[in-house]
């Protein structure tokens, strides 16, 4: 079994308490993706917000921290000191977008929350998710003005969008993310992690707790693609390291298509409907079914200590909402990486300053 599968990744030994002296923040803080990432190299929670009841039970389960409630309703200034802000926030429409008002175009939005807390605590590192659709929402505005606003806060800003499948976890899970240093760090040359491309798939992750499946059984499952031969996996990755649809149940609409466990899981979902509704479908040992709740909190990263909702419809819900552990361990990893690098510059200028100032005092 490899290393990954079943807990946070191979972190570099050097990095795993990299982060001990820095506090972080989690806003929309769901189940506490963000909060296994970041505690993974060390660093500590001071606040969390999460208004969804059930969200909020899981997350004091699993990192014995209790979310604030409503983000709207806490003032800036009740909320601890912090290094680190983190939100995976709603998408939403900027109503009064292309006004270039910037900071006051996305009142009444749940960005507008972020940023004024950003305005008021000045983190050092904004660690930022949404999904990929964010970049063209309405036509860029809704981007550029998260841009503006996040510069007109003195905040230089990468983004990019990442997909779970090639940072070693097999599903299908595309999400931009957003980094940005206060420009008082001097940080601006951040860069992204390179996919790694790891051969897994869904096999790798299969649940062995059989009570937790529930196979479909129906007249209209159509299995119109078959694959016998699992070395393939390692011949031909660029056709496996995705999902790979096999067939489908009644119209093949969502929720409704087969795939198979040689390649990725689809994107998990908090809504969706359809037999296979937030999972999909998967031929697994000859029977159709949904993915378990083990199998989604493998997906995404969580270890599997993760404590998950009683209720499966709250659990599906959770996992498809949460971010990808995973992704941001590698995030993290490159934001450490540059930290040190800015460190080390840092202390050389003022080696040099200090060797050319006495120099000048031997002259
Ligand atoms: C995309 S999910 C983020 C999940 C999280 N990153 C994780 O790893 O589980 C967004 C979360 O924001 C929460 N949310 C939405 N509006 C909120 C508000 N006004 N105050 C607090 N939480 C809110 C939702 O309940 C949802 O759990």
């Amino acid at each position: 079994m490899k290393l990954w599968t079943f807990d946070v990744i191979d972190i570099l030994s050097q990095y795993k308490s990299a982060l001990s002296d820095y506090k972080f923040i989690d806003l929309f803080a769901g189940i506490g993706g963000f909060h296994y990432a970041l505690k993974s190299f060390g660093a500590e929670c001071v606040f969390a917000s999460e208004w969804d009841r059930y969200a909020t039970k899981i997350y004091f389960k699993n990192h014995h921290f209790l979310p604030e409630g409503d983000i709207t309703k806490i003032k800036e200034e009740e909320i601890a000191e912090h290094d680190i802000l983190c939100a995976g926030f709603p998408c939403q429409a900027f109503s009064i977008s292309g006004k270039q008002n910037g900071f006051n175009d996305t009142r009444g939005t749940l960005f507008f929350d972020i940023a004024r807390i950003v305005k008021f605590h000045k983190p050092k590192i904004l660690l930022l998710e949404n999904v990929k659709n964010l970049i063209k929402h309405d036509s860029g505005n809704t981007l550029k003005t998260i841009l503006k606003i996040l510069e007109d806060l003195d905040y230089h800003t990468e983004y990019k969008i990442l997909n779970a499948s090639h940072f070693v976890l097999p599903q299908n899970r595309e999400r931009v993310y957003f980094v940005a240093f206060h420009n008082s760090t001097g940080i601006n040359n951040f860069t992204f992690p390179e996919a790694t491309y790891e051969n897994v798939s869904l096999q790798d992750i299969l649940d062995s707790d059989l009570s937790d499946i529930k196979i479909v059984e129906r007249d209209d499952i159509n299995i119109y693609k078959k694959i016998n031969t699992p070395n393939h996996i390692f011949e031909n990755v660029s056709c496996f390291n995705k999902p790979m649809q096999i067939g489908k149940v009644n119209k093949g609409g969502q929720g409704e298509r087969i795939y198979h466990p040689l390649g990725h899981a689809i994107t998990l979902s908090a809504h969706g409907g359809g037999v296979g509704s937030k999972t999909g479908l998967y031929l697994i040992d000859k029977k159709i079914r949904r993915l378990t709740r083990r199998e989604c909190a493998r997906l995404q990263g969580f270890p599997e200590d993760f404590i998950f909702d009683e209720s499966k419809s709250q659990a599906y819900k959770q996992f498809g909402n949460s971010v990808a552990i995973n992704v941001l361990q590698y995030i993290i990893q490159n934001i450490i990486e540059i930290i040190i690098k800015e460190l080390n510059s840092h202390d050389k200028q003022t080696e040099l300053r200090l060797a050319d100032g006495k120099e000048r005092i031997q002259e």
